[in-house]
């Protein structure tokens, strides 16, 4: 209706309806006049005629001097005074006159004379929509934190619309958006206050910052609004955990890594902020000490770094886990598992383990004989751990690998603990890594004794010599054999096997200290008798089965000048005198006689001399000193007596002198003599004398016999051995055609001329035949024997080195001749000469 009144004004034409209206009003309020208009209404606009409404004739209008009085209002009208009406004079702002009560009147005092009267006019203003809803922040800045709950309340600024009633602020609206929801809450006042509700779980770490316009809108129409923007800022709140970048680490790291080597580096991020995002870095809970022993987390940068000594031999890798942990309040933790494994390298040498010590090895032990075993092993893997094992060469041992790394020391060659009693094996082994790396063990091998070795005497045969007629009891010789061997192998006694010598057994003669090996005499000896012993010493040990050898002990007996010279021709015997002849004619050098003697001792105590003792005419005899030729000094003249008496000294060279003396009685004869044809036949009858004779010659030719075997003995080895070689040596046996025959002994005297030579025959004092010849040759200074061994002789090889070694005086010498096809062997001494 007011929109109509308004209308109204506007076009003169409905004006009247609208003063109808007015009067309607004032009728109603009688005494009064009142208006209705909205505000804001432009200068000039007739509100109304006054003066009709108050019941005053227009024409009266002008000089009743009709006008406004009141003060406060009046500004707002005046009255024309033609017309009578009442026109807007100012800017009428309803909400600055009324503020916001709910309706606005306006008091208008009208003063009219003529008479005077004074009149209440009242003017209603009416609310129009000029105002807009404002919001006084017009920027606004909201914090909620994201953990709000849905349904979370956070109040907004409400907005201000001037205007009342309709026009007033009636309702808001917020932007579109995912998060919120706006509520609107009216007070007790009816005043209209905004809420933002929380409509879904909040997270800054998807968005931050929200940005919200709120809307406020009236009543009025059309519709005014306001708005302000809402800036919602979410706020962090730690609920995000550090994440590592990757699910599981993976490392490796050589075992010889020093402290403070890196080995990886950890990182986790935390899309909190702030603090909540600062991440620190930890073994995990329940990492052991092993681990922490060996490495370190950088809780800031997060690097794991080597901290102590790793060791692939005792861990081969390290498994657990990191933990980062932001700051936030509670903090919150990530976890990932590191896993790093540790790279051999070859810093372990082989190790040498004898699972079983060398025992000692029998020298007899057979090729392949197991003498200990041996392991190897190295803590390393793969090629570090590969072990080669060796042994030092030239042993007589080789390693035999069995299964894995077990190999059996065994023996490869033939034992001697003679040679080598025992060895120092070096073991070497030796792993493939690069630098290979090696270990060294040196294990003794001891060698036992097996008794494989005789007890060996330092010679094969010992010579040893007894002076004839020494006392029983005499230590001969300390025998020794040496026995390779140790302990009781090695421990030798001795004794003397039994052999017989000339029927008696060796043990009769000898006895020998079974624990030394000293030999003594059980008898005395007779050179003359027995010459020389061979006597078989057994050396024994006591390994088992025992061991033993041999070696011959010669025995020489040593002769000792007891025999004196025995005169052999002539037949004169302890002084006896004996009778030649000896032709007036005779020149000086004539051969007298000669004088032969034996002596049964040998060597030296044999060496016969002889010597001029007494004669009748010294000046007309001589003899030779060697050869015991009696000669004549000078031609025998007329005055020289008939018969001579010459004492013949003669000496052997022993050691006291033996001697014996001869007498001669030569007779000087006129005339031409006979010679002597037999000195048998001359003594045809066999007297007392010539039978002592025939003992005296038999004991001489034992001895010289004897001597004669002997030296035969020599000269047949030598042979022998020289048969052996080239020469040839032809030995002459007598045969029965020999002079022999005759087994008695007999002396034959060669009488032709000078006697020229003795020769003795036959003879049985040994049981064994042998001739003896004794060459006289007048010129020589030696003399020459030939001996002939009989045929029943054997066994030569067997004295071989006993006569060798028998003729104590080195003196004699051996020399072999041919002598018309025959082999002669000479043997000299200074004095004596015999050849075979
Ligand atoms: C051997 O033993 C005997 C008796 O005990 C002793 O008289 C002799 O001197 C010893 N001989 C050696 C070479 O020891
Ligand atoms: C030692 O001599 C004896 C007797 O002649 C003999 O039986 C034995 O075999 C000899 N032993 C050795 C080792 O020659």
């Amino acid at each position: 209706m007011i929109h109509k009144i308004k209308e109204g004004w506007k076009r003169t034409a409905l004006s009247l309806l609208g003063v109808s209206v007015f009067s309607l009003l004032w009728n109603i309020t009688e005494a009064q006049v009142r208006y209705t208009i909205p505000e804001e209404l432009k200068e000039g606009f007739v509100v109304g005629n006054l003066a009709k409404d108050l019941g005053f004739d227009v024409s009266d209008i002008a000089h009743r001097k009709l006008r406004i009085t009141s003060e406060s209002s009046g500004q707002y009208f005046r009255v024309d005074s033609e017309k009578g009406d009442l026109v807007v004079n100012g800017r009428i702002d309803r909400e600055g006159i009324c503020a916001q009560s709910g309706s606005c009147l306006l008091q208008l005092q009208v003063v009219i004379e003529n008479p005077l009267q004074l009149h209440r006019v009242e003017i209603e203003v009416q609310d129009i929509n000029d105002n807009a809803p404002n919001f006084h922040t017009k920027d606004g800045v909201l914090k909620i934190p994201e953990s709000s709950s849905t349904g979370a309340r956070f109040p907004l600024e409400s907005a201000e619309d001037l205007d009342v009633g309709s026009n007033s602020l009636s309702s808001y609206s917020l932007s579109k958006n995912d998060f919120f929801r706006l509520n609107v809450k009216t007070l007790k006042d009816g005043r209209k206050v905004p809420e933002l509700i929380v409509d879904k779980p909040l997270d800054r770490e998807k968005q931050s910052v929200h940005k919200l316009i709120l809307t406020a809108l009236d009543g009025g129409n059309p519709v005014k609004s306001g708005t302000a923007l809402v800036q919602i800022i979410v706020q962090d709140v730690n609920d995000n955990e550090p994440k590592f970048e990757v699910s599981a680490y993976k490392a490796q790291v050589h075992e010889s890594a020093v402290a403070g080597s890196n080995v990886i580096q950890i990182k986790a991020t935390d899309l909190d902020e702030g603090s909540n995002s600062e991440v620190e870095y930890y073994f995990g809970a329940h990492t052991t000490d092993s681990v922490k022993r060996a490495f370190s987390v950088n809780p800031d940068t997060g690097d794991i770094t080597v901290l102590g000594h790793l060791d692939y031999e005792i861990t081969k890798s390290y498994t657990f886990d990191v933990c980062a942990k932001d700051k936030g309040n509670p903090a919150l933790e990530g976890h990932s598992p590191v896993h790093i494994d540790i790279v051999d390298e070859n810093d372990n040498a082989p190790e040498i383990i004898f699972t079983s010590l060398p025992s000692p090895v029998p020298e007899n032990a057979t090729i392949g004989t197991v003498v200990a075993l041996i392991n190897v092993r190295d803590l390393d893997s793969a090629d570090n751990g590969k072990v080669e094992i060796n042994i030092s060469p030239n042993f007589p041992f080789k390693l035999k690998p069995s299964f894995d790394n077990h190999y059996s020391l065994i023996t490869d060659s033939r034992l001697d603990r003679e040679v080598k009693s025992d060895y120092n094996v070096k073991i070497i082994a030796h792993d493939s890594g690069v630098p290979s790396l090696k270990s060294e063990k040196v294990v003794n091998v001891k060698i036992l004794d097996v008794n494989d070795n005789p007890p060996i005497f330092a010679q094969p045969s010992y010579s040893v010599y007894v002076k004839e007629n020494k006392q029983a009891g005499n230590t001969l010789i300390s025998l020794k054999a040496f026995d390779t061997d140790t302990d009781k192998n090695a421990l030798v006694s001795y004794s003397i096997l039994d052999s017989k010598m000339n029927q008696v057994p060796a043990s009769s003669y000898f006895y020998i200290n079974s624990e030394n090996g000293t030999l003594y005499t059980m008898s005395s000896f007779d050179y003359e008798k027995i010459k020389m012993l061979s006597i078989i010493v057994q050396a024994k040990d006591n390994g088992s089965p025992s061991l033993s050898s041999n070696a011959t002990v010669h025995v020489f007996i040593v002769d000792q000048n007891d025999n004196a010279p025995a005169v052999i021709y002539p037949s004169a015997l302890m002084g006896s005198v004996s009778h030649q002849r000896l032709p007036r004619s005779a020149k000086a050098g004539h051969l007298v006689t000669k004088v032969t003697a034996v002596d049964a001792d040998s060597g030296h105590n044999a060496w016969i001399s002889y010597r001029l003792a007494e004669a009748t005419d010294a000046s007309l005899f001589t003899v030779s000193l060697h050869t015991g030729e009696v000669r004549t000094k000078r031609s025998v003249s007329e005055q020289d007596d008939s018969s001579q008496r010459l004492l013949i000294e003669i000496k052997d060279n022993g050691e006291p002198v033996q001697s014996t003396t001869v007498t001669l009685d030569i007779l000087i004869e006129d005339a031409f003599h006979e010679p002597i044809s037999d000195f048998r036949h001359k003594n045809p009858e066999p007297d007392q004398k010539s039978g002592k004779i025939t003992l005296y010659l038999m004991i001489s030719l034992a001895s010289v016999s004897f001597l004669c075997l002997v030296t035969f003995f020599v000269l047949l080895i030598k042979c022998a051995r020289g048969s052996r070689g080239s020469s040839t040596c032809c030995i002459r046996r007598s045969d029965g055609e020999s002079k022999n025959h005759n087994r008695n002994l007999q002396i034959q005297l060669n009488t032709d001329g000078p006697i020229k030579y003795v020769e003795v025959l036959g003879g049985d004092m040994m049981s064994q035949s042998q001739s003896f010849g004794s060459y006289l040759s007048p010129m020589s200074e030696f003399s020459d024997f030939t001996l002939v061994k009989p045929s029943s002789t054997t066994d030569f090889t067997n004295t071989l080195s006993v006569l060798d070694a028998s003729l104590p005086d080195s003196t004699w010498t051996f020399e072999s001749q041919q002598v018309r096809g025959k082999a002669q062997i000479l043997i000299r001494c200074p004095t004596l000469k015999l050849s075979m």
